[in-house]
């Protein structure tokens, strides 16, 4: 036997103790229909997968209604909107600012990368010394986030501005400060004590953002 038949016998043999559906290695596409578990949803049966569960067409169109306290809209594109990104650890966001539109402070567990789309923002974090670190963002730019570090941006210019951020996470998790604090269900009497503002302060920023147990 010369060497070439030998390794196509030991390949065929090799190849027979992988599972006759390999491709359920390559992707998991995410199966709505069932519940998520601690473990992820279900994978969708890849034969039943098309090029259609690889692509996600909601980005072309503003993220939703800018007539809100912060004048500015945000999309997250997670599992649950593209069932194709999970198990690929990214994901991504867009925001829309109208004039005067923010991103309030807010954080994460992974890091951003916050990408200038349309317009000017100033984007910016603080670190954990408290020093902040901010710039105007323009059109093509991109500022890298760290992980977990509070930051923000808000719009600069007299037109409407459009950013997209990517995350290196299946899933985001978006935590708001202004919302965690004041529409939250956190008693008025609690967030007091624990925040520099007065009570007056906090019932009217709760009323503000729609929190309970004023
Ligand atoms: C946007 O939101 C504002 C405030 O809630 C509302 O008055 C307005 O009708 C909404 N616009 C659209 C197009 O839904
Ligand atoms: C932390 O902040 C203080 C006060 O602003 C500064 O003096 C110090 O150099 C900073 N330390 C680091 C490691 O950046």
């Amino acid at each position: 036997m010369s060497s070439l038949p030998v390794f196509f016998f030991v390949f065929s043999i090799l190849l027979s103790q992988f599972p006759t559906n390999s491709i359920a290695s390559d992707f998991c596409i995410a199966d709505l229909s069932q519940p998520d578990g601690p473990a992820g949803y279900p994978c969708k049966d890849p034969s039943k997968v098309t090029v259609d569960d690889f692509v996600y067409s909601g980005l072309a169109v503003p993220s939703g209604n800018t007539t809100n306290f912060y004048n500015s809209a945000i999309r997250s594109i997670n599992i649950e909107q593209f069932p194709g990104l999970n198990g690929m650890k990214i994901s991504m966001l867009r925001a829309d600012l109208d004039v005067s539109g923010v991103t309030p402070f807010h954080a994460h567990r992974v890091a951003e990368l916050l990408l200038g789309v349309e317009g000017s923002v100033v984007a910016g974090f603080i670190d954990s010394n408290n020093t902040a670190y901010y710039k105007t963002l323009n059109k093509g730019e991109v500022l890298i986030i760290p992980p977990a570090l509070l930051h923000f941006f808000y719009n600069v210019d007299s037109t409407p501005a459009v950013t997209y951020s990517f995350y290196p996470s299946d899933e985001h998790h978006v935590q708001i400060i202004d919302f965690a604090l004041f529409q939250s269900n956190l008693p008025s009497e609690m967030l007091d004590k624990v925040t520099p503002l007065d009570h007056a302060e906090v019932q009217k920023l709760k009323k503000l953002l729609g929190g309970t147990n004023l």
